[in-house]
Order: structure tokens, then C-alpha cells, then sequence
């Protein structure tokens, strides 16, 4: 569809391979299915569910929420549901809004979902952004942990001054928006991929600097980091930045290619299955991404 070849895409981006979803297919199907697991793996049923908060860029609908669309699905009545949209950075924001309602008493557990269907909103005749996207979801439950355990600090930002660097107009297009999408898929996916990159960068190490400083931690009380994967070279330049080494990643961009709002759970899940987390491990979430967003979140694993 564009000029391009294999091994631009695999040694710009790191991705080698992607899912797709058929043109008929919403996303939230695979919301249900990353919901259902994980609830099989808390041993919690639908209807032990209060809060569903579910992140997304690329919703099915504007109304109905997918959350609410899943909560249907699930029949989890007794839970509130609603979508968050941060982007990229959206499965962080969605945590920690979650965990606030935990903390204070409203709710007893909540599924957080990070749930895109990409595809749908990508021009296939960019090769800017086309070799990037891919469709996926996350989820994963919360619910209190013993003193000293879970989610240890956190850190939200935005700037919204630098929004424009990436857009999917939604109900208001502009002239601007039009001319940057010449082959008038008006409803795709925008950037500037260099400026992002560097955002990326700078704002993933920061962010956990951040997070940590405040706990007296270093990278070293680390045992693992999960980034928001977007593109191999960014994750490097940022661990570089931040002095750690590759050990302490679980790569899935290479199968899945940039799953916005999913990268970070679907990770998470992939580790946790393969028995890499164990409990007292501390690791960092962190995240960038449209509005511009980006946050990072200090966990230590209780189960
Ligand atoms: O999750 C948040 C969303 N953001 C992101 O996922 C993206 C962040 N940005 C990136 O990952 C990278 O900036 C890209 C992968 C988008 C681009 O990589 P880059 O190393 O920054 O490339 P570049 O934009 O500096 O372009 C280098 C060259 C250019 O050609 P010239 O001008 O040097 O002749 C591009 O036209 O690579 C060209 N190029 C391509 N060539 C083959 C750009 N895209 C492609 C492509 N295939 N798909």
C-alpha cells in the first residue's frame, strides 16, 4: 500500500508483527475477552465488580461507552461504568483513578480495560503511521492489598499546549486537520513522529524519576519497568537515560505493534502468566501519549 519495506519497519519500530481486526468486528469484543480472564485470574465474578473504567482512544461508539457496552456483556450489574480517554497514557490514568475510589471506600474492586481498535482510525496510505498501529485490549483487576503493598505513588501530567502534535478529529474538522491527511481518511490517526519521539523520551524517563524520588527509591529497587510500547527505539533511549538495562522489560510491541491504551496491561498479563512477577516485586507503569499526556505509577506486587 505504501513504499516501505520489512526491515525499515522492524529496525525503526521494533515491530515485526501486528493484529488486525476484521472490518466488521468491533474493538470491544476483545475488551470482554481480556475482562473475562481477568476476573478468572482474580477469582472474582461479574457482579463482585464496582467501578469499570475503561481507557480508550479508538471507542466503537461515542455512546455507549464500551465500558458500559462490556459491563453488559459481562453482566456485571452491581459496577459504574465509564471511558477514559488519555490515549496512550490511558490504562495509567485509568489506574489511578480507579485506585482512588478504592481508597477511599465508594468501591471494593474495579476492572480497568485498555481496550483499541486502531486499525479503524489509520490511514493505510500513511506510512508515517500505518506501520505502527495495532488493535488489542488489557484488563486487569484492583481491590485493596495488605499495608505496604499495591500502588505506592503516582504521577499524572498533561500539556495541552503541545496537543496538536497528535489528532483523530472526532465531530470538529478543521481546514489544518484536513490538509494533514491528503488522502481523506479524516478520521485517522495524525503525528508528528519525531516530535512525539522526543517527547516520549524525555517525559517516560522523567516521569520515573518522579514517582520514585518521592519514595526515596532508584531504578535499582526496580525489577521490572513497563513503558507504554509505541516504538523500540524510544523504550531504549529512555532506559538509556535512566541507566537500566533490558532485563527489566517485557517487550510485546514486536507481536502486537503500538496497542495504545493496551500495551501497558497486555505486558503486564503476559509477564505475570509467564511467573515473572513475584510478590514484594516494586516496578514502574509509565506512559506518554495524546493531549499531550503521560504518567507513571510505582507498584509492589501483592500476590
Ligand atoms: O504512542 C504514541 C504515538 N506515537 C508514536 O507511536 C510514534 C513516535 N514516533 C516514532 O515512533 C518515529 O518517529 C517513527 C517510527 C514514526 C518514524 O521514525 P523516525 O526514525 O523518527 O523517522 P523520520 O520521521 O525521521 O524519517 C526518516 C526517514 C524519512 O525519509 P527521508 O526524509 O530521510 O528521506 C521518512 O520519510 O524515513 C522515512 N520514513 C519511512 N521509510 C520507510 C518514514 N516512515 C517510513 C516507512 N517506511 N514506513
Amino acid at each position: 500500500m505504501v513504499e516501505t519495506s520489512n526491515e525499515w519497519i522492524i529496525k525503526r519500530t521494533g515491530i515485526s508483527e501486528r493484529r488486525i481486526l476484521n472490518e466488521d468486528s468491533p474493538a470491544y469484543i476483545m475488551g470482554i475477552e481480556a475482562s473475562r480472564k481477568a476476573l478468572e485470574n482474580a477469582n472474582l465474578t461479574a457482579e463482585d465488580i464496582d467501578l469499570i473504567i475503561l481507557a480508550t482512544e479508538s471507542p466503537d461508539y461515542m455512546t455507549p461507552s464500551s465500558a458500559c457496552i462490556i459491563q453488559g456483556a459481562l453482566g456485571a450489574k452491581n459496577a459504574t461504568a465509564f471511558d477514559l480517554n488519555a490515549a496512550c497514557t490511558g490504562f495509567i490514568y485509568a489506574l489511578v483513578t480507579a485506585q482512588q475510589f478504592i481508597a477511599n471506600g465508594m468501591f471494593k474492586h474495579a476492572l480497568i480495560i485498555g481496550c483499541e481498535g486502531l486499525s479503524k482510525v489509520t490511514d493505510w496510505k500513511d506510512r508515517n503511521t500505518c506501520v505502527l498501529f495495532g488493535d488489542g485490549a488489557g484488563a486487569v483487576v484492583i481491590g485493596e492489598v495488605d499495608e505496604g503493598y499495591g500502588i505506592l505513588n503516582s504521577f499524572l501530567g498533561s500539556d495541552g499546549t503541545a496537543g496538536m502534535n497528535i489528532t483523530l478529529p472526532n465531530l470538529h474538522l478543521t481546514e489544518a486537520e484536513k490538509e494533514k491527511r491528503p488522502n481523506g481518511k479524516y478520521n485517522s490517526i495524525w503525528m508528528d513522529g519525531t516530535e512525539v519521539f522526543k517527547f516520549a523520551v524525555k517525559a517516560m524517563s522523567s516521569a520515573t524519576l518522579r514517582v520514585l524520588e518521592d519514595l526515596n527509591m532508584t531504578v535499582e529497587d526496580l525489577s521490572y519497568i513497563f513503558p507504554h510500547q509505541a516504538n523500540t527505539r524510544i523504550i531504549d533511549g529512555a532506559i538509556k537515560k535512566l541507566g537500566v538495562t533490558d532485563e527489566k522489560l517485557h517487550y510485546v510491541i514486536q507481536k502486537y505493534g503500538n496497542i495504545s491504551s493496551a500495551s501497558i496491561p497486555v505486558a503486564l498479563d503476559e509477564a505475570s502468566r509467564e511467573g515473572k512477577l513475584k510478590k514484594g516485586d516494586n516496578m514502574v507503569l509509565v506512559g506518554f501519549g495524546g493531549g499531550l499526556t503521560w504518567g507513571s505509577i510505582v507498584i509492589k506486587w501483592a500476590k
